[in-house]
């Protein structure tokens, strides 16, 4: 399976901190946002990714992450001209996505918890069809919501809705066959004028062809779309951090916990960061390991 990153958008909300870096490049607590997303993805043992955002900002995640190879990935790197909709990634991903089933991370979507690993990794070896998450959250009518009926069954699914039907949000991580890329390009512009990932949702719900997991209270999904939700984001992110002495989000790490590198591997890399807490933190994690 392969992976998108979607790392564009206007980051009005975020303004002026986004007036000349994109969202998904501010840090949430330790390290750039990005790399949450990516650790996501890489739990899913998911190694080929493209990395979408705008022209301005693609050249400064190809700075940061490279072409992958020192993390055992294969990263690739594409251009959204404008934030035309989520579901644009499939077009713009055609030819990343080849014949392959592929996954698709909003890069502001940071996910954590007990069993989580398991449950993407399960999400990856989807055969047929789309699988998305529903997760119980106070304020469902900022998000696309799923209602289900005691079976488990999809009954509907609207984005943003003023009178949401349930409490369960659709986070932004999504899994499809490649049946994705044939059903991105019938989808025509909303009314605002995007591409939406609900709409391409609701063409898998016609076919009978989208399943949704329900993500337990023992996982967190935090946005960081405003900066009240930015600062919430790190605070959790620092509580737990110092808590555990284990990062979130730590790509070097996650690389080599998913056996994409080797301890030897991790050593060189932790040799040529600059010395502090980060880099001490991936030392410490070769000694102990
Ligand atoms: O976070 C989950 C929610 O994400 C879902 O529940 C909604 O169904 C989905 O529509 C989306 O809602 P948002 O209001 O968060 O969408 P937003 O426009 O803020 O875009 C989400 C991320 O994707 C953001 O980091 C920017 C990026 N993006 C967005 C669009 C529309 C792009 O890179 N390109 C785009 O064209």
């Amino acid at each position: 399976m392969k992976g998108i990153i979607l790392a564009g958008g206007k980051g009005t909300r975020l303004f002026p901190s986004t007036k000349i870096i994109s969202k998904q490049l501010i840090p949430v607590y330790d390290k750039p946002m990005i790399y949450y997303p990516m650790s996501t993805l890489m739990e899913a043992e998911i190694k080929e990714i493209l990395i979408i955002s705008d022209n301005r900002n693609l050249n400064f995640y190809k700075e940061l992450l490279g072409n992958g190879k020192e993390l055992g990935l294969s990263l690739k790197y594409k251009v959204q001209k404008e934030p035309n909709g989520i579901a644009e990634a499939f077009l713009i991903g055609e030819e990343f996505i080849g014949k392959d089933n592929v996954a698709l991370i909003l890069g502001d979507n940071i996910f954590y918890g007990q069993e989580l690993s398991k449950t993407l990794l399960e999400a990856s070896k989807i055969k047929k069809g789309a699988l998305i998450f529903g997760y119980w959250v106070a304020n469902p009518q900022d998000y696309g919501v799923i209602e289900i009926d005691k079976n488990g069954e999809i009954l509907s699914i609207e984005e943003k809705p003023q009178n949401p039907k349930s409490n369960y949000a659709i986070p932004g991580i999504y899994f499809y066959d490649n049946d994705v890329i044939e059903l991105a390009k019938r989808l025509t512009p909303s009314k605002r004028g995007e591409l939406e990932i609900t709409d391409l949702h609701k063409e898998y719900l016609k076919k009978k062809q989208l399943k949704v997991k329900l993500l337990g209270r023992g996982v967190a999904w935090l946005d960081s779309g405003t900066h009240d939700n930015l600062l919430e984001a790190s605070m959790f992110i620092k509580t737990i951090e110092k808590r555990q002495g284990l990062k979130i989000g730590c790509i070097e790490e996650t690389a080599y916990k998913m056996g994409f590198i080797s301890k030897k591997q991790l050593r060189k890399i932790a040799n040529t960061l600059p010395q502090n807490s980060y880099s001490n933190y991936i030392k410490r994690i070769i000694n102990i390991n």
